[in-house]
């Protein structure tokens, strides 16, 4: 039995079909990378993933369970951590503050939430700016903050949502560790949504390939980098980020 599975998975938003018949299977253990043009569905995806929307049509099931009709305290209950693709930590807390939000999703005890941060943040490297706000960081320590809380979270699956979008190189190369540490160390299956190719290629076992909603592709990184239907979309427009 897989982790995840979604079957026909679709949204409407109005006329307009954000994520179409969406089949995905995501097994315990993998990274598994999800691309596609601006526009394609990957946080909307991610959002009926985690009970942000409710989907129009199809299911969601994870570790045997349905998914479908759950709110998203419930399914970070079950064990499904994301990070948000726009980073929003409040501002006038401190990052450890920040962090232990995420904690809270498996204690109401204030000492097991920061014991539980505290070892998270060191995990990805935060504990040398614990104690600062939020809003004194950099786009880099903001990133690791999401991650961070999503980790404080207890997944055993964790959606990324363009984690390395807006970082220079050497911050690319740091989170591309972190991501394989969270994965080989704390043994959690991730889903990545990225822009950054080099890096979706070099971590993703198995990937999956969204073009206005729809699966267009799916399978290694190689085949999937040269499929002629990928190249076209990519190619397409809708497409700007210089990363690519
Ligand atoms: N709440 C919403 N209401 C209406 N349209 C939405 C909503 N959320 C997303 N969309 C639309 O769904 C499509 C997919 O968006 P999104 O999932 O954010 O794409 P991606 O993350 O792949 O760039 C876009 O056309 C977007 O405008
Ligand atoms: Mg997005």
């Amino acid at each position: 039995m897989s982790l995840l599975e979604t079957q026909k998975l679709t949204i409407k938003f109005g006329g307009l079909t954000a994520v179409d018949a969406v089949d995905m299977s995501v097994e315990k253990g993998e990274i598994v990378g999800l691309i596609g043009p601006n526009g394609a569905g990957k946080t909307t995806l991610f959002n009926m993933l985690t009970g942000v929307y409710q989907p129009t049509s199809g299911t969601i099931i994870f570790k045997g369970g349905t998914l479908t009709k759950l709110n998203p305290t419930k399914v970070s209950r079950l064990g499904i951590g994301r990070t948000f693709q726009i980073v929003k930590p409040f501002q006038l807390m401190t990052v450890l503050e920040n962090v232990m939000i995420g904690s809270f999703s498996k204690t109401n005890s204030m000492a097991v939430a920061e014991k539980k941060a505290l070892e998270v943040m060191d995990f990805v490297g935060l504990t040398s700016v614990k104690s600062i706000q939020a809003r004194n960081l950099t786009l880099a320590h903001k990133k690791r903050i999401e991650l961070a809380r999503a980790l404080a979270t207890e997944p055993e699956l964790i959606l990324l949502d363009e984690v390395m979008a807006g970082l220079n190189p050497t911050e690319v190369n740091e989170v591309i560790d972190v991501i394989r540490k969270i994965n080989s160390q704390k043994k959690i299956t991730i889903i990545l949504v990225e822009h950054v190719m080099q890096a979706v290629m070099a971590l993703s076992q198995r990937i999956y390939v969204l073009n206005s909603g729809k699966k267009i592709a799916e399978g290694v990184p190689t085949d999937v980098a040269n499929n002629p239907e990928v190249i076209k979309a990519y190619l397409g427009g809708g497409y700007t980020h210089a990363a690519s």
